[in-house]
């Protein structure tokens, strides 16, 4: 049912795993699936490699393309896991249908990710903290800059080999002015448009000295909403907060996990409109413990500070730091280090 091309000659010799930039390196096939006459047609594993597309395809003028982010991990014994991928599938197909592109067939799916990565399984590391780091993505090709729905798209996986991630020390910004997504929109969709608009006003933020902004609701800026590219909590005295996804907030996958771990910890949870008001009087009363991104890439990110107009925070760093056990906790399901009590484990064969 899939096509399969190998590669002549693997890159794996010339890859330096001990010095990897997150997502400069490729592996050494992907998955391409091409939809034309109204059907996704059979799946393609082929070498990694550049792709010929009219100048005029839709993609370059209207931005109709969806992405996902997700991870394969290696245990001890050479078995390779994916983490909760049904929720990935699920989650391209509800934003391909919010950019009126065709949803991805199920089997398609798991049946080429799987031979996509038995075919480049060299390609995964052990060790905690290695993974390769899955991109699967959409785009329309049909030529032609009217502005309509493609007929022709492409569907495909690319995978990058990926280190542990240090961010360094993450300082964010509370946007009082830009707006990452609005009521209606598609913040809740991975849209590639979603995240070149972040750009400019994170480059702001940067030159202020923060390294990310946390968006705001776009209405009124009173309501912390998420992060670039992860959803947002924070620990107000022993208490764990954080925004309820909507049409505006991306869904993440961590996210959902560390609300069943916080369950499973007894940490009381509230999900909850957050304000900003809200913070910063926590903060100014010491009552702000702890506040991290959740993410794929970095699993969990503790944030350092914050600053909103002319108020500036620091954190403390907490001894039983919430944000520590979480990535943890999760980071060993991951890894087929502790028991899957939820299930989420998904072990390609
Ligand atoms: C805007 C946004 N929020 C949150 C997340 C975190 O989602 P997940 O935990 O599924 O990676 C991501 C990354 O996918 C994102 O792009």
């Amino acid at each position: 049912m899939i096509d399969i091309q190998r590669a002549p000659k693997s890159k794996l010799s010339e890859t330096n795993f001990d010095n990897l930039v997150f997502g400069q390196v490729f592996s050494d096939h992907m998955m391409e699936c091409d939809y034309k006459n109204g059907k996704w047609q059979t799946p393609v594993i082929k070498p990694y490699g550049p792709l010929s597309l009219e100048p005029s395809a839709r993609v370059f003028h209207y931005g109709q393309a969806v992405f996902e982010g997700m991870k394969a991990y290696k245990d001890e014994n050479d078995k390779i896991w994916l983490f909760r991928p049904d929720e990935n599938f699920n989650r391209i197909n509800r934003s391909s249908k919010r950019l009126a592109i065709p949803e991805f067939p199920k089997e398609y799916f798991f049946e080429a990710l799987e031979e996509l990565l038995k075919i480049d399984k060299a390609w995964i590391k052990k060790g905690f903290g290695n993974s390769l780091y899955l991109r699967p993505f959409v785009i329309a090709t049909e030529a032609g800059v009217s502005a309509s729905p493609a007929n022709e798209y492409k569907f495909m996986i690319i995978c990058s080999p990926a280190q542990a991630y240090y961010s360094g020390e993450v300082r964010v910004k509370f946007s009082e002015k830009y707006s990452r997504a609005a009521d209606g929109g598609v913040g809740f969709a991975k849209a590639a448009g979603n995240y070149g608009a972040q750009f400019y006003p994170t480059n702001l933020a940067k030159e202020e000295g923060y390294q990310q902004i946390i968006w705001t609701d776009a209405n009124t800026h009173d309501y912390l909403e998420e992060a670039g590219t992860m959803n947002i909590f924070f620990r107000i005295g022993d208490k764990l907060v954080t925004a309820p996804t909507n049409d505006r907030i991306l869904d993440g996958v961590t996210r959902k996990s560390v609300l069943s771990l916080a369950e499973e910890f007894n940490i009381e949870t509230e999900v909850r409109r957050v304000s900003v008001q809200e913070i910063i009087e926590a903060a100014e009363k010491g009552e702000l413990k702890e506040m991290f991104g959740s993410g794929t890439a970095t699993v969990i990110n503790p944030i350092v500070g914050f600053g909103y107009k002319d108020h500036k925070f620091d954190l403390p760093n907490m001894e039983d730091s919430y944000a520590r056990s979480f990535k943890d906790k999760l980071m060993k399901i991951q890894y087929n280090q502790a028991e899957d009590k939820f299930g989420w484990r998904y072990e390609v064969k």
